[in-house]
């Protein structure tokens, strides 16, 4: 858009550019940077525009764009433009995800290119590494207390090895996926270190109070993330005899994004990390990045504007890297990361869909699916340009933030349902299920689960007990639960060892600095020669491994599973069952219906009694994973124990 203010602005600050940029070749980015700039600069000004130095800021955000460019390999900026003319690159079925981690997976990144083939072979072309930036050991949070934004971790492997892996990968069309944690730093990051120096300059970066005044305004509205480890938000530094804020770990320090040099510190990170060759960027913890006093400083419209700001700088220096947000939020808060009153995704273009996999872990808990479909029935439809990444377990705990109304709707009482499936998960009622309660708040009642998923759907006291149908039943709820993220819509994440079955690990107890985080009981080493019995026909490893190397290669195959809005939930009378209708956006007469049973019994599936219909009794129907015809008489199809189909005509 032309609008004269922001026009006649750029053209100042273009005459202003350092002369070692002015001397580049920039034709893509200064076409760019007109198209975007209009936005940019209102974006600026609602962020930033009281300030007195707003000038300056917004000249200083445009050489660090330019710059950003000038260092972008040619290799990489023709993969920009060609991913700027197949815009929809990434919403295509042909993308499987995995997330690792490089000391877990691997033993570091060298290591984990040496694993490349494991990926190939399962069919993963995205692959997640867990954070490597540098981190002080012992306070690293998993890898999210950063220290240092532009070096890796020293124990993992150094920026040539990373540059490597991004290049193995580009080679064999594998994305790689990398944290950006925007929302704070370590304590031992350069800034935090100058600012206990007494530097206002970076006391500035952060949010730091003399009294308690403050502070105790903003918790009355805060919410705790680690209530049992590390109650209250803010934390007393005893050099500089003040308080910080910091959300998540006493050593993590909220960054100050009402600051414009945070933003743009921030900014250069992430065109840094860009720039080695990195396509996806996870945003992590974005929903926490404005903070107002009260209110919970989550999901403040700021934080979207920042967002949006960051995007349309991104385009203009590296079109084709994508964002995911990771925001573990309420169902209709987590749609607007990819951009609100927008037609095309705006903020992030993808986001973890923590309401799917929430939702699906009530329905193992609960055997039913009441509120699974009665939550994607109010799953707001996306953007155009956004997807889901649909996951099942992740190097997080799981929380039952479902909608309250969703809840009430299908009959159970919000917070009892909760406690009950705290309580289901921790094994309180069968002692199937192996979960370790995470970060019980007595104040509010909440909790979340920890656990892998092997363990969780009873893989691990069926081995114990050595009960051949009860292993059976943790493995057919391990498929199905991948049949549902593979078939959904959106990018799958298949979380670390779980195509192998991975259980917990209890080894954290023994380390003191994870011994309070039981998030690391799923956050195991791969025994990569028991990982060997995934070629061994009989064994659990090649059960689930060979299970889901079929379904990922069909996947790939079906395009009504590329993700454009092309999902219908159906409405089913048998409460066990979950159904939807995927369809090719192109060709609406191709479809296929997934039907899944989460119930221990078999189910049957009137085919008649669906609204709209899909199939009338007289199709010949096959099912796309298995290869065969469902069990049908006219129209009831019978679905075994925990069995899912992806059915289409034959
Ligand atoms: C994200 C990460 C989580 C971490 C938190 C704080 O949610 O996934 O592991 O604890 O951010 O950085
Ligand atoms: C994330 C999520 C929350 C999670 C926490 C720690 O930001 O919002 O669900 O528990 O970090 O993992």
């Amino acid at each position: 858009m032309y609008e004269q203010i922001s026009h006649s602005l750029l053209n100042s600050i273009l005459d202003d550019l350092r002369p070692e940029i002015r001397r580049q070749d920039l034709r893509h980015f200064y076409t760019r940077l007109g198209a975007n700039f209009y936005a940019i600069h209102s974006l600026f000004v609602t962020l930033y525009g009281h300030r007195d130095d707003f000038k300056f800021q917004l000249l200083r955000l445009v050489e660090t764009m330019a710059r950003g460019y000038i260092d972008r390999s040619r290799e990489l900026e023709t993969l920009d433009i060609k991913r700027e003319d197949d815009y929809n690159w990434f919403l295509s079925q042909k993308w499987v995800g995995m997330a690792v981690y490089s000391n877990g997976f691997a033993e570091n990144l060298p290591d984990l290119e040496s694993k490349i083939g494991y990926f190939q072979e399962l069919g993963i072309n995205m692959v997640h590494i867990l954070p490597i930036l540098r981190c002080p050991a012992g306070k690293s949070d998993g890898g999210y207390a950063i220290s240092d934004f532009r070096q890796i971790d020293e124990r993992v492997g150094t920026i040539a090895d990373l540059r490597h892996i991004a290049e193995e990968f580009r080679k064999r069309d594998i994305l790689l996926v990398l944290d950006i944690v925007l929302n704070h730093t370590s304590d031992e990051h350069e800034w935090a270190k100058r600012a206990i120096a007494g530097e206002q300059h970076f006391k500035d970066y952060y949010y730091i109070y003399d009294s308690r005044d403050i502070p105790d305004v903003f918790e009355q509205s805060m919410p705790e993330v680690f209530p049992e480890s590390d109650p209250g938000n803010f934390t007393w530094n005893e050099e500089m005899g003040q308080w910080v804020m910091t959300v998540f770990h006493d050593y993590q320090w909220d960054l100050n994004y009402s600051n414009p040099a945070v933003f743009i510190e921030m900014l250069d990170v992430l065109l840094f990390w860009a720039n080695q060759g990195v396509d996806v960027l996870r945003l992590d913890a974005v929903a926490f990045l404005w903070k107002k006093l009260g209110t919970t400083c989550q999901n403040e419209r700021k934080a979207h504007l920042i967002l949006q700001l960051m995007k349309d700088c991104c385009q203009v220096t590296a079109p084709g890297v994508l964002f995911i947000a990771e925001a573990i939020v309420a169902p209709t808060e987590i749609t607007k990361y990819f951009g609100e009153d927008a037609i095309v995704a705006k903020e992030c273009e993808i986001a973890y869909n923590a309401t799917l996999m929430a939702l699906l872990w009530d329905s193992v808990a609960t055997r039913n699916t009441k509120l699974l479909s009665q939550g994607l029935k109010n799953l707001p439809n996306k953007l155009e340009r956004a997807t889901w990444l649909n996951y099942v377990r992740c190097h997080d705990d799981i929380g039952f933030g479902f909608d309250d109304q969703d809840i009430e709707q299908v009959g159970y009482e919000p917070r009892a349902h909760r406690r009950f499936l705290i309580d289901y998960f921790k094994g309180d009622f069968d002692a199937i299920p192996r979960g370790l309660a995470f970060m019980p708040n007595d104040t509010t009642g909440d909790a979340r689960i920890c656990g892998s998923l092997a363990s969780l759907v009873g893989l691990e006291s069926a081995l114990e007990s050595k009960d051949q149908k009860l292993i059976a039943t943790a493995i057919s709820r391990i498929l199905l639960m991948h049949g549902i993220i593979l078939s959904f819509g959106g990018i799958p994440l298949i979380y670390n060892g779980d195509a192998l079955g991975v259980l917990n690990d209890y080894s954290f107890y023994d380390d003191p600095s994870k011994r309070n985080d039981s998030r690391w009981v799923h956050r195991p080493k791969i025994n990569w020669a028991k990982a060997e019995l995934r070629r061994k026909q009989g064994t659990v490893e090649f059960s689930i491994f060979s299970a889901m190397k079929k379904m990922i290669a069909i996947r790939k195959e079906i395009s009504a599973f590329a993700d454009f809005n092309n999902r219908e939930i159906l409405h089913l009378d048998n409460q066990h069952l979950l159904a939807f209708v995927r369809f090719n956006h192109l060709r609406p007469s191709e479809l296929v219906l997934v039907v899944a049973n989460f119930n221990n019994q078999p189910q049957f599936f009137d085919l008649d009694s669906l609204v709209p219909s899909v199939f009338s009794s007289l199709d010949r129907l096959i099912d796309l994973h298995s290869g065969r015809s469902p069990s049908q008489s006219s129209s009831r199809i019978v679905l075994q124990a925990y069995q899912f189909y992806w059915l289409s005509k034959t």
